[in-house]
């Protein structure tokens, strides 16, 4: 097992970033919650707001009640929507500008998901586009990408030219990448500006 100063993987960069971005009474949504890990450091971040967790597939719904209320009480429990959807759409209840963190860690249902489940370029490019009005200023979205598969690698290409159309002024974008990993996952954050 390697062992680095700052940061092992893609994912523990997110999850500093999160950190430092969250108030414990920040509205979040991760919009691919899976067996439910991401939501659950969510859920520890933002521990009086509401945090939205999403998945197309019942089965991650299940596997995300399950984890998150085996590490979590029933009154944090309370501030969880767990909402089985794709994505695409967001619950109607969720204000413009009033969200700090939409988190999307693409691909498929890790650990013996059906790995052509996976999230589809045309519904994260809608996602996105309704993502942007949700988050507050000062907010953030946070997207894990996986080019190591067909999908993901057009994944990645299509949303790198969607922001790079954003305009700079209001979104301030980067793209961590690990040039030394082949087909490595990698990290893009889109902050939003504060005023
Ligand atoms: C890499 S996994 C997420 C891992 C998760 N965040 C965790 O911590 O376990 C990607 C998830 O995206 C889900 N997904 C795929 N297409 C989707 C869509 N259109 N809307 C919502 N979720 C989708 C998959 O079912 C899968 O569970």
């Amino acid at each position: 097992m390697y062992k680095f100063p700052l940061f092992q993987s893609h994912l523990d960069l997110a999850h500093s970033y999160w950190q430092r971005l969250l108030s414990p009474t920040d509205t979040v949504i991760d919009a691919t919650c899976g067996n439910g890990q991401d939501t659950l450091t969510l859920a520890k971040l933002c521990s009086e707001g509401t945090l939205y967790a999403i998945d197309i597939l019942p089965r991650a719904i299940e596997l995300s009640t399950a984890y998150l209320c085996q590490n979590l009480t029933a009154e944090q429990m309370k501030r969880i929507r767990l909402i089985q959807g794709c994505h695409s759409h967001f619950p109607a209840v969720i204000q413009p500008a009033t969200v700090k963190l939409i988190v999307y860690n693409l691909g498929y249902l890790p650990g013996g998901g059906n790995k052509n489940l996976t999230t589809m370029v045309d519904s994260t490019l809608l996602s996105f586009q309704n993502a942007l009005p949700l988050i507050q200023n000062g907010g953030a979205i946070s997207i894990a990408l996986y080019p190591g598969h067909p999908e993901g690698l057009r994944e990645q290409e299509k949303i790198l030219l969607f922001v790079r159309e954003l305009s700079p002024k209001i979104w301030n974008i980067c793209h961590h990448q690990w040039p030394n990993r082949v087909n490595s996952p990698s990290l893009l954050l889109i902050q939003k500006n504060q005023q």
